[in-house]
């Protein structure tokens, strides 16, 4: 079923300057990009990840890699559907995020050769405790993206991701419709506060060959 929000999803993106976040990237090892998109953008996204919950399509999320993978709710609660390039709203992500990895390429010379991404589904109580996201047996990972797909999140609903400092935290960041994070996927620990409501986000990863 087509509908016209769908097929407005499924246009790309404008083009986005990102040299500010990559410049912040390269200074602090994260940069956050408020209204990286807007509402009209996002929304259809949020609106597919709702309904791929509904068709079944999410999946318990795992933790650890291979043999190592083993699901244990007490670490993380989300519920997950990779994105693929046929998704309508998923697919202009994508692509969205591949204009981003040459950015990458360009201006850092990360040898960035791939990206992954999962919807994410928190329901009401849920969260993810502290963790980095690179793998401990692969240094695949190297940039992690994350974007939120929340209308109107209020600081009361909780939620935040939270980004360790050695001593003090170095951000908390409200999970607000058309927010980026980036953050180095390999030494920065990082989770995500129980959410007070349901929480919608693309998880993502920038790759190099490992
Ligand atoms: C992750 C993660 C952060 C967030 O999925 O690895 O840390 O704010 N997500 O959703
Ligand atoms: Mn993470």
């Amino acid at each position: 079923m087509i509908r016209p929000d769908a097929e407005n999803a499924m246009r790309d993106f404008p083009a986005t300057d990102w040299r500010a976040a990559i410049d912040a990237l390269a200074a602090q090892g994260y940069a956050i990009v408020p209204a990286a998109l807007p509402a009209a953008l996002w929304q259809p996204m949020q609106q597919e990840a709702g309904e791929l919950l509904q068709a079944r399509a999410f999946a318990p999320a795992r933790i650890g890699r291979g043999t190592q993978i083993r699901r244990t709710q007490s670490v993380r609660g989300d519920d997950l559907c990779w994105l693929a390039p046929d998704m309508p709203a998923g697919g202009a992500y994508l692509r969205w995020m591949a204009a981003l990895q040459e950015a990458l390429n360009r201006e850092l010379f990360l040898g960035l050769c791939e990206f992954e991404a999962h919807y994410a589904h928190y329901a009401q109580g849920a969260f993810y405790q502290r963790h980095v996201d690179r793998h401990r047996d692969s240094n695949a990972r190297v940039v992690s993206a994350v974007f939120y797909l929340n209308q109107d999140w209020q600081p009361e609903q909780g939620g935040e991701l939270l980004m360790h400092g050695e001593e003090a935290p170095l951000f908390s960041l409200l999970p607000q419709g058309g927010t980026l994070a980036l953050f180095m996927s390999a030494g920065m620990p990082h989770e995500v506060l129980p959410a007070g409501r349901e929480r919608w986000s693309i998880a993502g990863w920038f790759r190099q060959h490992p």
